[in-house]
């Protein structure tokens, strides 16, 4: 484990590397706790450079076993298991260097570089796992050419692969075998992959735009190779969008998936070979939900569309991370978008932002979306990066409209194909292209915290007034911030619901429906409109801000009811169901009855009953705002315990009112045909499922959530029906027998295990900690994987608000010995599960106090990662 060494890596330091590495020969020798590598690197000095500087290979934890150079053994070196130094070199421009390594893949249970999962070999790489293999220039603007030659036993891994294409294969003796794997791209080695071992196959073809057939492979566990289908098609309808859309093809003649069951992330964009977290493959009606199915649809084809944005075109950088990230969970938005509902998928994505990125910004974690400095690049796969920045790109889209945005992704391919590229130049693209400077919008990528809007509207004689007020909230290291450019999408909407005019605007410019913010104030007005109109803001979430604006609750009842933009529809009425809640959480906190307005029980029956919306949409517009939600918008001080008591209230209040027809609804939408994982199915499930939500809190509830559990056919149902009873009738012999029913029947199949896992890690109240410290010795636990880990201890400190926080601290004491633990074995995943402690000073005085010490408690242990250090640190500094 590396422990930290105070370095910190600063944007402005870059330089380019001395050498290159233009062809690499690996031959790997596999054995679970000696496997060699013998890596040939073709040296050249870059053009232009120093005469002769010094070769500084990175490692990590390497052994060296052998080094030559230019067919001179043992030449003079300094290795250490970070560091291979070479000070004499030959005076020719380019040579070779072998150098042999030993590695114990069955020891590394960090999951990087290479290790074993399951009896499977196989590596991570991105982003600096590759020095765990070999002693390389492991950073992404070194491009090589690879040739890799796999040797083991035939018995153990009949199945040997790597990047790019199959080259040969044969026998060897002694029941060994090898195969030989080119990949003619030039990559860095972070998208290196090698995969070994005894799995099976579910094949397809592909035929590309330009007539090429690409042989498609998933290699899975024997026997579940069905489960793999939902993926298989995902990936097809993946390489038609991305012709369709974006024009790009896919370039070699065979592409591999492998599913894995430990794995740090969601999967991995190998060139040629994507290595994926077996959670996103494998998917059938009875053990996954239709949330799996559309996460197994998007991380797909999040993976695939890296071929161009990542893998053709890379980043210089680590800190240039959102170049293909952000541009990529974009990519994959767009997909979902046209494969799904998009105005459903819209909604669905900036309740993630919300939940995963505000909080980011707005704690002591907040990065900008492009970062200046880091001490573990790790910590820095954040929603801010993949998430934020793909809102950035978004918004560039609105800003350029969407045929001079495709000119400049045109432009950007043609341009950088094979290249290792910086934000700049993703901008320069589009300046390039439309004329315009991009340099004020830049800020998105270079200033972090999220921004606000404080607008207030007044309208007198035909004329609308629009006083808007830009700021962004000081974050960690940025105190004052400068005036973002924030495209606004809005619309001025009449009392008959239709779209107001108006002749002429001053104050900005207005176009197409947007309103471009670029100074810290603007005085807008709209003249020639015809009745004071109710205002539809940030029409699509358009930018990723805060908004507050004076509007009475008649008008966000009218907008709910009326606005033609999902998104700003969906908002209005969620708006209403926050500020009834906080109101509700300060009643609480005041000792004070709570009281809810009926006509919000209304509206949520109104909603959920209207057959002209999409049950999908009717869903998310009835589900309340989660208990975490509640809290960021609370801000500060928090009781958790209140905020549940209120969220209850609130949920029972719509219940009760809506009983009937509720109940009506709930048989209505019983599905009787065949399963289909499509989003109409997936919709109607939702609905259903939010309303046996409110059923199950009033009489008869444990029994209707009792006979949806034994009746149900697919998994959303099933996990619908346990959650409801092992949240609302905890302790029940309902729930009791749903729980021992669901583990008797799915103990053997790990990933639908999770959901068990889950449920009851959630399950309010501070008795949960108890729980889970019993499910930790739970047969299906695992501390060492990390979906088992996320699972229990994820789900717990991050999910269940009134468990986690319980006001006794002993929730933070717990996690952070279990912390301390895992960060022995696997340090990306305790720092990770560390950012649950992030907004520990928006709580209440007593929690904050625990907290501070959970965290300081691990600060002063000395045996602790540098990835787990920099985010304790981060979070108390
Ligand atoms: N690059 C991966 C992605 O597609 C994420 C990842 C990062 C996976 C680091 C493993 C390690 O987003
Ligand atoms: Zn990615």
């Amino acid at each position: 484990m590396r422990t930290d060494t105070g370095q910190v890596f600063r944007l402005e330091d870059y330089r380019p590397s001395d050498y290159l590495i233009p062809q690499t020969r690996l031959t790997v020798r596999l054995a679970p706790d000696a496997t060699t590598v013998v890596a040939e690197l073709t040296i050249e000095r870059r053009p232009g450079g120093d005469a002769a500087p010094p070769l500084v290979l990175d490692g990590d934890g390497l052994k060296l076993k052998r080094i030559e150079l230019e067919s001179v053994a043992q030449p003079a070196h300094e290795a250490t298991p970070e560091r291979l130094v070479l000070n004499d070199l030959p005076a020719t421009d380019r040579f070779t260097l072998i150098l042999e390594t030993e590695l114990d893949p069955d020891d590394n249970k960090a999951l990087m570089g290479l290790y074993r999962s399951n009896g499977v070999y196989c590596t991570q790489c991105e982003p600096e796992g590759f020095r765990r293999i070999t002693y390389f220039l492991d950073r992404p603007d070194v491009l090589s050419v690879y040739h890799v030659r796999i040797e083991a036993p035939h018995a153990a891994a009949p199945l040997l692969l790597s990047n790019g294409n199959p080259v040969a294969s044969g026998e060897l003796g002694n029941g060994w075998h090898f195969a030989e794997w080119h990949d003619p791209h030039p990559k860095p080695s972070y998208l290196f992959a090698l995969v070994a071992g005894d799995l099976g196959r579910l094949g397809d073809s592909f035929t590309t735009m330009s007539g090429r057939e690409v042989e498609l492979g998933i290699y899975v566990e024997h026997g579940k190779e069905k489960l793999a289908a939902y993926a298989m098609d995902a990936l097809k309808r993946s390489m038609t969008w991305d012709e369709e859309v974006f024009g790009r093809e896919y370039d070699l003649d065979v592409f591999n998936i492998v599913a894995v069951s430990d794995f740090n992330m969601g999967a991995m964009e190998n060139k040629g070979l994507n290595i994926f977290n077996d959670k996103y493959v494998l998917a059938d009606e009875t053990t996954a939900t239709d949330t799996d199915f559309a996460n197994i649809e998007a991380i797909i084809a999040h993976e695939y569309f890296h071929n161009w944005t990542g893998n053709r075109i890379t980043c210089r950088d680590w800190f240039q991370l959102c170049l293909k990230e952000g541009l990529t969970v974009y990519r994959d938005h767009e997909f979902s978008a046209d494969q799904r509902s998009r105005g459903v998928k819209r909604i669905a994505e900036v309740r993630t932002l919300r939940a995963l990125q505000f909080p980011e910004d707005q704690g002591p974690l907040a990065h900008p979306v492009r970062p200046r400095r880091y001490r573990e690049i790790n910590n820095f796969y954040t929603a801010t990066v993949y998430e934020k920045g793909s809102e950035v790109v978004r918004m560039l889209r609105t800003i350029l409209g969407a045929a001079m945005f495709r000119a400049g992704m045109d432009l950007y391919f043609e341009r950088h194909d094979g290249q290792a590229c910086t934000i700049e130049d993703f901008l320069k693209v589009f300046e390039d292209v439309s004329g315009r400077d991009l340099s004020q919008f830049g800020l998105w990528y270079n200033q972090s915290g999220t921004p606000n809007l404080t607008i207030k509207p007044s309208y007198e004689a035909g004329t609308l007034t629009l006083e808007i007020e830009q700021s962004v909230p000081p974050t960690p290291s940025e105190s004052r911030k400068r005036a973002m450019h924030i495209p606004l999408a809005f619309g001025l909407i009449g009392s008959d619901g239709k779209e107001l005019e108006w002749t002429e605007v001053e104050g900005a410019s207005v176009e197409d429906g947007v309103i471009h913010v670029r100074k810290r104030s603007h005085k807008l007005r709209f003249h020639g409109v015809a009745e004071r109109p109710i205002l539809s803001l940030n029409r699509g979430f358009s930018a990723p801000i805060t908004l507050a604006v004076e509007q009475k609750p008649e008008d966000l009842i009218f907008l709910a009811g009326h606005d033609s933009d999902p998104f700003a529809r969906w908002q209005a009425f969620n708006t209403l169901l926050t500020d009834s809640l906080i109101s509700a959480y300060r009643c609480v906190r005041g000792d004070t009855r709570l009281r809810f307005p009926s006509q919000i029980a209304q509206l949520a029956g109104r909603i959920a009953a209207d057959a002209s919306l999409e049950p999908a949409y009717r869903a998310l517009a009835i589900t309340l705002p989660s208990e975490t939600d509640i809290a960021r918008d609370i801000g500060k001080d928090i009781d958790p315990d209140a905020i549940f008591v209120a969220r209850r209230g609130l949920s029972d209040f719509i219940a009760r009112s809506n009983h009937e027809p509720f109940a009506e609804l709930y048989r209505e939408l019983r599905d009787d045909g065949p399963f289909s994982p499509d989003a109409a199915g997936a919709g109607r499930r939702a609905l259903r499922n939010v309303v046996l939500g409110y059923l199950a809190r009033i009489e008869g509830g444990a029994d209707l959530a009792g006979t949806q559990f034994s009746a149900a056919t697919n998994m959303t149902d099933l996990v619908a029906a346990l959650g409801t009873l092992a949240h609302d009738h905890a302790g029940s012999p309902q729930a009791e027998a749903a729980l021992a029913d669901f583990a008797a029947r799915h103990g053997a199949m790990p990933l639908a295990m999770d959901k068990w896992f889950q449920i009851q890690a959630t399950a309010p109240g501070e008795q949960a900690l108890d729980t889970v410290r019993a499910l930790m010795r739970h047969p299906a636990f695992s501390a060492d994987n990390p979906n088992r880990v996320r699972a229990l201890l994820g789900t717990f400190s991050g999910g269940n608000q009134t468990g986690f926080h319980r006001a006794d601290g002993a929730a933070y004491a717990f996690f952070a010995e279990m912390l301390k633990d895992i960060d022995q074995r696997n340090p990306q995943l305790s720092a990770r599960l560390a950012t649950a402690f992030r907004s520990w000073r928006s709580l209440e005085p007593v929690r904050q106090q625990k907290a501070r010490q959970a965290l300081a408690s691990i600060a002063g242990a000395s045996d602790v990662s540098v990835d787990l250090r920099d985010i304790v640190e981060r979070s108390l500094a």
